[in-house]
């Protein structure tokens, strides 16, 4: 089985939809860690709930980002991963870990990238006053929330909805993502035309 790692700064909830799709045979992989950058992220229990490894690499131990990328490059390196899954992770993603691993690490942003990079995407999308937004899952780069897209799925947005209404409807899509996404990445073949992530069977 692939070993993916995950990385986590919160509730973990599409950490838990990884679990759920793993336990139910929808996605053929391990998870051998999961990292939270904050001691006290409720995902770090649901980890533990499903029996996996839990590390606490905590950004505020580490006087330079690099420093503290190379941590955690370390423990994910050791472990053998080969995919780490960003889920819900709220830092920036160095050189270091790139570099450990090259196009071999997933984000998942709650709205239709490249609208809405960055921090409280459900709000801006609500400022912004669009009709669609989403959710994205891409390879990460050197540029935030900026590489290759993977998969997408829309979420309409109604008159009335507020931040946390639109990131309810998003999160129930994130959750039915993410899975589907780890899944064409970890399957053999693909490759990067451009920015343009491409499977050799089109099934799709
Ligand atoms: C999710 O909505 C995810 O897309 C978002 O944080 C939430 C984490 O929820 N990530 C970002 O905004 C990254 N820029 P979770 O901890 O329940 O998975």
């Amino acid at each position: 089985m692939p070993k993916v790692g995950v990385l986590i700064s919160g509730r973990g909830s599409n950490l838990q939809a990884l679990i759920d799709a793993i336990a139910d045979g929808r996605l053929a992989a391990r998870i051998a860690v999961v990292i939270s950058n904050k001691p006290g992220a409720g995902g770090l229990d649901r980890a533990r709930a499903a029996g996996i490894e839990t590390l606490t690499i905590s950004h505020r131990d580490y006087s330079t980002r690099d420093a503290f990328d190379t941590a955690m490059a370390s423990a994910l390196v050791e472990r053998r991963v080969r995919l780490v899954c960003l889920a819900g992770f709220m830092r920036l993603i160095g050189q270091p870990m790139l570099d450990a691993f090259p196009n071999a690490i997933l984000n998942i942003h709650p709205s239709l990238l490249p609208a809405f990079p960055g921090t409280d995407a459900q709000a801006q999308a609500i400022a912004h006053g669009v009709k669609v937004s989403g959710a994205t899952v891409h390879l990460v780069n050197g540029e935030l929330d900026g590489g290759p897209i993977v998969l997408q799925a829309s979420v309409e947005v109604c008159d009335d909805d507020t931040a946390e209404s639109l990131s309810l409807r998003i999160l129930e899509q994130e959750h039915r993502l993410y899975p589907e996404a780890v899944c064409r990445v970890l399957e053999a073949g693909w490759r990067l035309v451009g920015r343009r992530f491409v499977r050799s069977v089109a099934t799709g």
